[in-house]
């Protein structure tokens, strides 16, 4: 049994489903929101003007600006009566974006939720621990609803109470967590720190996203949790968790639910669109979503995409990092994915880290914390050495390597804030 037959379409069936789906969504966007009318005359095209796929890139690109200046309800193609339920990015810079979903939008986000759920390997009957956070971030209901739908007993523990999830995971037996990656390294420590063994728990499966992470990542909350651990991937914009989801058959980046979101990848810099396999920004287009279709959002997110393997439907690669999450570092870009896989690679680190970056007057310098594992005894001359070195070979930048005291980095709570700035004239 597959939870959504769509999945397994025929390639060229999906094709024609979904230029039909992108021209509807281009003639209620341009029928219902000013936004769409104004930006569609400003460039020249009209959504009959989209014969092929190829036409798409005629239309104008939609940004996070624009949805703030249309903030809160400006970018709704509904009246407000038909709204079941609104979702808010956190707007850490300024205004944040509002979402609205219809009630069949709630449907349509259940669905590629339980499927995302059940190709991570997740079954009816199973009982999933929800710790990504319930509110306005899209998370914990996203995952909630989707575990429901497909017949899971759901724990809607939501982030935080650490010691609390801990004692629930032990005592109720989930078969599957769903929490993002940084969070689940505490609930390891902690599980620890309670005296259990982490791998022996009744956890198999891992269902991790909602901020960068990487293989070795991955290899460690395997090895340490005993589990398969695959990656989700989704933003509030579109819909929330549930755009796209890595397959437990081959693990190899996100299979995207084309039959809802329509991908395609531009050059960041001139906005061009790219072919398959090209590395850049991810934009998408929603294909169904009734109160807010989102038409060429640049998502910021930087992949490529990818033929399907264990789906027909094409995949995106392993997202490394935002445009806007990158670190310029005289004239070296660096993600901080890109500094988790080297802290990784040295013995007796613990996969915890924060890198500070100094800004004096026009010079950038990078600091990275570090913590030793609670057990290991490192060198710590040693250890700093090692990683700058290794920092400097991999990543190409030169780094100041500070060891700290085990339990004094911050722990994250939900989405990991890896980067902390200061400026000084
Ligand atoms: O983070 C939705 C979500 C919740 C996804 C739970 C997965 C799991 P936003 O708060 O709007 O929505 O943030 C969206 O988070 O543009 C990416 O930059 C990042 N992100 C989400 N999933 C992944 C992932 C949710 N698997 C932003 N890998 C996106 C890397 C991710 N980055």
């Amino acid at each position: 049994m597959t939870i959504d037959s769509i999945e397994s379409v025929s390639v060229d069936r999906l094709r024609s489903l979904q230029l039909g789906r992108l021209r509807r969504t281009l003639h209620r966007g341009y029928s219902n929101v000013s936004h769409y009318r104004e930006a569609f005359a400003a460039s020249g095209v009209h959504p009959s003007d989209l014969k092929s796929f190829e036409d798409l890139a005629r239309f104008p690109l939609l940004t996070k600006d624009d949805l703030r200046r249309n903030y809160p309800f400006g970018m709704f193609a509904v009246p407000l009566s038909k709204i079941v339920r609104l979702h808010a990015s956190s707007g850490t810079t300024g205004q944040p974006t509002v979402v609205g979903y219809t009630k069949m939008d709630i449907a349509t986000w259940s669905r590629v939720m339980a499927r995302s759920i059940y190709a991570a390997g997740g079954r009816p009957g199973d009982m999933a621990h929800v710790a990504y956070g319930y509110g306005l971030f899209t998370g914990g209901l996203g995952a909630h609803y989707g575990a429901e739908l497909l017949g899971c007993t759901v724990v809607p523990m939501s982030g935080g109470q650490t010691e609390r999830q801990v004692s629930l995971i032990r005592d109720f037996r989930p078969r599957i967590i769903l929490v993002t990656p940084s969070y689940c390294l505490n609930l390891i420590d902690e599980m620890e720190r309670q005296g259990m063994d982490p791998a022996s728990c009744s956890l198999e499966i891992g269902i991790f996203g909602a901020e960068p992470w990487t293989d070795a990542l991955r290899d460690e909350l395997e090895t340490r949790l005993g589990i398969d651990a695959l990656d989700v991937y989704g933003l509030s914009e579109v819909i929330g968790p549930g755009v796209a989801q890595e397959c437990i058959e081959t693990k190899d980046g996100p299979t995207l639910w084309e039959d809802q979101f329509f991908p395609e990848i531009i050059d960041p810099n001139s906005g061009v669109a790219l072919p398959d396999g090209e590395f850049g920004e991810l934009v998408l287009t929603t294909i169904t979503r009734e109160a807010l279709p989102v038409i060429r959002y640049r998502t910021r997110d930087l992949t490529r995409l990818l033929p399907g393997t264990a789906r027909p439907m094409r995949r995106i690669e392993r997202i490394t990092g935002r445009s806007d999450d990158m670190l310029i570092v005289r004239g070296v870009n660096v993600f901080p994915s890109q500094i988790e896989a080297e802290v990784m690679k040295v013995d007796g680190l613990s996969p915890h880290f924060q890198i500070e970056l100094a800004t004096t007057g026009n010079l950038t310098s990078i600091t990275v914390h570090v913590e030793p594992q609670e057990e290991a005894s490192v060198d710590v001359d040693e250890t700093c050495d090692v990683l700058t070195r290794h920092i400097k070979d991999n990543v190409g930048v030169s780094t100041q390597v500070i060891v700290r005291e085990p339990g004094s980095l911050p722990r994250s709570l939900g989405k990991a804030q890896r980067v902390v700035r200061s400026e000084t004239p």
